[in-house]
């Protein structure tokens, strides 16, 4: 989500609106704003674009006023609703708070007012915030000491900003997790997920860190920690326009979203693990009684979605033991595949919308089986049509090519696949533990690997006049290589192939001759060896004939460093869950060779995000 403050002499709606604009790949589910005018406040909220908020204002206009808030929403928990849309109000209309990300342990602080006599209208746990804060503030002090009083109470991943009638000149924000940058220009200061939404004012920009609280006024802010102590801050010149600024600084927002990865495998994680370290799905509405009965599971997708739902066919046999298919979306519907209630199919899309995607929901439907859907996009038609969906929690992906969401959508995957497990009585407690433990560490070995990317950009660029590419690898590391060859053909426009290692001696290593870049997967040297002996073995047939061997090993594996022209290292990790961090090289490769071809790697050449035809 986006989130915009103001306190100053201009309009406040007017720059508050602005900023929105600017921030709306953030998500444009719904938008809002709340002025302080008169010594009151006033609100609008839309569900839709901006445009429709836009409308709004103009038919029904705010009185005029220098402080203000709004947000623009990118709905995941909630429907993209009037009334989900931020801001919220407490019951007298005199805090208004919005708010980005999830707040674990609203439901204890709901029924808590609740017990106090508040009314709370809506289901959001936004909500709650502007109520605790009502209540804070009524027992003394300011709105920054209010809003620490509540932060302190709150458990999960939020950032906050509110307003309160009797503090006209005030806005105060706090952050925990999502960003939040202060703008400060003269006499007037703004509050921001993005610089992107000041640029335009003032490239004086401060960032806040975890669990700080900023208070601004018309000359200035103060920061504080969550315990008011005081904190340091930094301020910095924003360096980039304001084209630039909306991809938050990088050069794509191919790149932003690579970079976002860490945070999109981690969020997808968030709340769905309870105290015990089991998992929590209640939200895959699918009886546990209906998936003890499931004997066949089949996944369908497209693109970079049916490469995901190779791996879950892995992750799901493994875990469950329960056979499983997975199938290209076009092709499912038409070979009058065997369906009936006994069957769960899983649907795995990004945009929601994907024809193809759609059109095999339907015809699950038809044919009695339950259909469960993976989709980043709430509200989009394939969940509307799916018994059940588990969201992916990646945020706005925009560049065409799938990165985040990919990850994402493992994550999802292996949680789908461990939950079967766990319903069904597979997977004993202790070993969901462990993998959701693993689990649970992958955003940050995600993060290890972004940092040592320097040379693949590298060898990227040094390669970017071949023709062609190959990739191979085994087990998960198969579509993996499938994943690396469609990123190079979408970006690069290069003829790119992925293969099973062990079926290049079929026919594709006649594609090999000398100097030919064939990018290798390896799997853990650990556990299931007999897969790593097999792939050493193939990375010397590749060698033999001429090939320039890119390899992508784990850290500590010295068995293949002989036979690696270029060695690419990953974090050691579990066999199934390798794909999380064998992707990333090949995403960062892929754009770094596009970008030195000259191409547009946001929007390649005839591919859409979105493909709404089968
Ligand atoms: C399009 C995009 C691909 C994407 C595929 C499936 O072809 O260009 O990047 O993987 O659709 O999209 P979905 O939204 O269903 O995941």
């Amino acid at each position: 989500c986006g989130i915009v403050g103001y306190v100053g002499t201009q309009s406040a709606q007017d720059v508050v609106v602005a900023g929105l604009k600017r921030l709306e790949y953030r998500g444009y589910d719904s938008a809002g704003v709340a002025i302080l005018a008169d010594g009151g406040m006033a609100a609008a909220k839309k569900a839709g674009k901006l445009l429709n908020l836009e409308k709004e204002l103009k038919d029904r206009p705010l009185p005029a006023g220098n402080t203000g808030i709004g947000h623009t929403r990118w709905a995941t928990h909630g429907g993209p609703t009037d009334a989900n849309a931020h801001p919220h109000l407490d019951n007298a209309g005199r805090v208004a708070v919005v708010h980005n990300g999830i707040i674990e342990n609203f439901a204890a602080l709901r029924e808590e007012l609740a017990g106090r006599g508040h009314d709370l209208a809506s289901e959001t746990d936004t909500e709650v915030v502007a109520h605790l804060l009502a209540e804070a503030y009524s027992s003394g002090g300011d709105l920054a000491e209010a809003m620490r009083q509540v932060c302190r109470r709150l458990e999960g991943a939020f950032t906050l900003v509110a307003v309160h009638a009797d503090e006209p000149d005030a806005v105060v924000g706090a952050r925990r997790n999502s960003p939040l940058v202060v703008g400060v220009g003269e006499g007037e200061v703004f509050l921001a997920s993005d610089v992107a939404a000041f640029i335009a004012h003032t490239r004086s920009a401060i960032e806040l860190g975890q669990d700080q609280v900023v208070e601004l006024r018309r000359d200035g802010f103060t920061v504080t920690g969550f315990d008011g102590l005081p904190a340091d801050v930094r301020e910095y010149h924003v360096d980039w326009d304001a084209s630039a600024a909306e991809k938050g600084g990088y050069a794509s927002f191919m790149l932003k979203e690579i970079a976002d990865q860490p945070k999109a495998v981690a969020d997808t994680l968030l709340g769905r693990v309870d105290g015990t370290g089991l998992l929590h799905l209640d939200e895959v509405r699918i009886a546990p009684e209906v998936l003890r009965e499931v004997d066949k599971v089949v996944v369908v997708a497209c693109g970079t979605a049916y490469h995901a739902g190779m791996i879950a066919k892995y992750a799901i046999e493994h875990w469950t033991r329960l056979p499983c298919e997975t199938e290209l979306a076009s092709e499912f519907r038409y070979r009058d595949p065997i369906l009936d209630q006994r069957t769960l199919v899983v649907a795995i899309s990004q945009s929601g919308e994907t024809m193809d995607t759609l059109m095999a929901v339907r015809h699950a439907r038809e044919q009695g089986a339950k259909v469960l859907a993976i989709c980043n996009t709430n509200g989009s038609t394939i969940p509307r049509e799916s018994d059940a969906v588990l969201y992916t929690h990646a945020g706005p992906e925009v560049a065409v090519a799938s990165t985040k969401a990919f990850l994402t959508q493992l994550v999802a995957c292996y949680l789908v696949a461990l939950y079967l497990g766990q319903v069904r009585g597979t997977k004993w407690g202790d070993e969901i533990r462990t993998v959701v433990r693993q689990l649970s560490e992958m955003s940050g070995a995600v993060d290890r690997v972004l940092g040592t990317m320097e040379p693949v950009r590298e060898l990227a660029r040094s390669l970017s006049s071949h023709n062609t590419v190959l990739f191979v690898g085994r087990h998960v590391g198969y579509p993996v290589a499938l994943e690396g060859a469609l990123k190079l053909k979408e970006l690069a426009y290069m003829h790119a192939e992925g293969f099973a290692a062990g079926e290049l001696k079929h026919g594709p290593i006649a594609l090999i001759d000398e100097g030919l870049p064939v990018v290798v997967i390896v799997p853990s040297p650990r556990g299931r060896s007999v897969l790593h002996d097999k792939i050493v073995s193939n990375i010397q047939e590749i060698r033999a004939r001429g090939a320039r061997t890119v390899v992508i090993a784990e850290e500590g594996d010295e068995e293949v460093v002989p036979y690696a022209d270029h060695l690419i290292r990953i974090p050691a990790t579990p066999t199934l869950l390798q794909p999380l961090v064998a992707t990333v090289p090949l995403q960062v490769f892929a754009c770094e060779l596009a970008t030195a071809r000259g191409n547009e790697v946001d929007q390649p050449r005839n591919l859409a995000k979105s493909v709404t035809v089968e």
